[in-house]
Order: C-alpha cells, then structure tokens, then sequence
C-alpha cells in the first residue's frame, strides 16, 4: 500500500508555506539554494559509494559475464514496478507527485521487452532477492516527499551513469541494442534535455520540510541501490 499523502503543502510551488528550519538539512542549511543543487551535493557522498560498488564497477569494467547484466536488470524489475505503480496512484491525488509523474519515463515495459528480448517470451526471470523486497517495499510505503526521492534516484541515475551501464554491456558482454531499451530514453529527448527539465521541476519545490523529507530519503535510496549491487556480487 502506498501512503502518498493529498496534503496540499505538497505542491512544487508552496515554498512559503513552511517557515524555514533553523537545522533543515535541504531547507534551511542550503539558503535558497536551487534544490537541483542541493542535492546533487549533498549526496554526493552517498552516490560516490553506489558507483564504487564492486559488482557495479566489475559489470563495466567488463570482468563479469553477460549473464551478471541480466541478474541486475530482474532485480531492477520489481524495484520500478514499485515506483511506477506508486508514482502513478500518488499523481492521482497529489499535486506534487503528478508534476514529477511523467509516463515516458517508466521503465518497466522496457525491462520486460529486454528480458523477452534476450530469453524468450515466457521465460521465469530470477526471483527478487531479499534487498530488492526490502528496496520494493519502502517505494511502495513511501510517503509522496520520500517517492519523489526513488524516482529522482532512478531516473536521473538511468539517464546519467545509466546510459554508461548501457554502452558498456553493449561493448563488453555484445549485448545488442535490441535487448537494451532500458537506458532508451530517445521517445523523450536528449538525456541532458530530460534532465535539465527534471531538475527544473526539483528547483520548484521550497518547502523546506519537503525538501528535508526527500533528501533524507535520497540517501536512503543509495544506499538500498548500493545494497543491491553488494547482494549480486559473488
Ligand atoms: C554504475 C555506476 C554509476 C555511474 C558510473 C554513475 C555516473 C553518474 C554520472 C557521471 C552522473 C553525472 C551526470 C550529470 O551531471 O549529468 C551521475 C548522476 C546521477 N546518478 Fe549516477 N552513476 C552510477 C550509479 C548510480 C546509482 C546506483 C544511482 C542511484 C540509484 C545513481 C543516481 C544518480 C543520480 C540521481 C544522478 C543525478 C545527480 C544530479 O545531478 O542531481 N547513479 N551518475
């Protein structure tokens, strides 16, 4: 169950509504900071520490084998059909989530095309690991703030580091393009476009206690994505 909240102070441009935390993490310690900002350096740490992570960096070093790829993108898919079933109940009845709920972005046809793609129409697909229900179930009991912070997370990291992750399977492991739709973003934009718009829409939210909410919560989401690609190494 998702507890995506209807309160109104959830709206993008509701940044007088709070008064401003003397110790707000991403409200008031940030000034008026663009929130785009904000939290690409506040956690820039915590990004640091997913991308370093061993399966991560063997997968696209090419010292791992095709199959670890496909590993990943199963346990990718119970993660985004959290997010994209959460984010679209929430945009429903929440202001601030519709304005980020964005239908190009979802992913989870995509994993499906590449996994059909690659073993057939109704091959079984590696069951989720304990991270990923862990990582599945708090995207689906986040609040509206803190499923912002999952969605930001995943698709700005697919269309940042993500479009690496894509080339490089493809050049290592020669994965064609046909099985990777999953880092296609092409239907939207230029990857820079789609998420130079993203973080416009971040920069319009200013509350400072949704600000702190969802920048708590991006931590947390590097952390349970670090947590993943830890559970796939062996
Ligand atoms: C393979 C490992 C990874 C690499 C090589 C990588 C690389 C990058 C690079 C180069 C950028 C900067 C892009 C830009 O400024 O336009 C970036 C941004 C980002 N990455 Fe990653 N990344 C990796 C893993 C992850 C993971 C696991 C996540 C989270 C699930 C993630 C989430 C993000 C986010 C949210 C941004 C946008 C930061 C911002 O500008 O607000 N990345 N990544």
């Amino acid at each position: 169950m998702t507890t995506a909240t209807t309160s109104p102070q959830h709206r993008p441009d509701t940044g007088a509504a709070g008064a401003e935390r003397p110790s707000g993490a991403a409200g008031s310690a940030a000034g008026s900071a663009p929130f785009s900002t904000v939290l690409r350096e506040a956690t820039r740490e915590e990004h640091t520490a997913a991308e370093t992570r061993g399966f991560i960096t063997r997968l696209m070093g090419g010292e791992l084998e095709e199959g670890d790829y496909w590993r990943l993108l199963a346990q990718y898919l119970p993660v985004y059909e959290a997010l994209e079933q959460s984010i679209a109940a929430a945009a429903e009845v929440d202001p601030l989530a519709a304005a980020f709920h964005d239908a190009r972005l979802a992913r989870v046809a995509a994993i499906r095309c590449d996994l059909a793609a690659r073993f057939g129409k109704d091959a079984e697909v590696d069951p989720p690991l304990p991270v990923t229900e862990r990582y599945a179930r708090r995207i689906r009991e986040a609040t509206v703030p803190q499923l912002l912070a999952h969605h930001y997370l995943r698709y700005l990291g697919d269309l940042s580091g993500g479009q690496a992750i894509g080339a490089l399977v493809a050049r290592h492991y020669q994965v064609p393009g046909g099985q990777l739709a999953m880092w296609d973003f092409s239907a939207i934009d230029k990857p820079k476009r789609v998420k130079d718009e993203y973080r416009a829409r971040l920069d319009e939210i200013t509350d400072p206690e949704i600000r702190d909410e969802f920048l708590a919560e991006t931590k947390r989401g590097y952390e349970l994505a670090g947590e993943l690609f830890a559970a796939l190494d062996r």
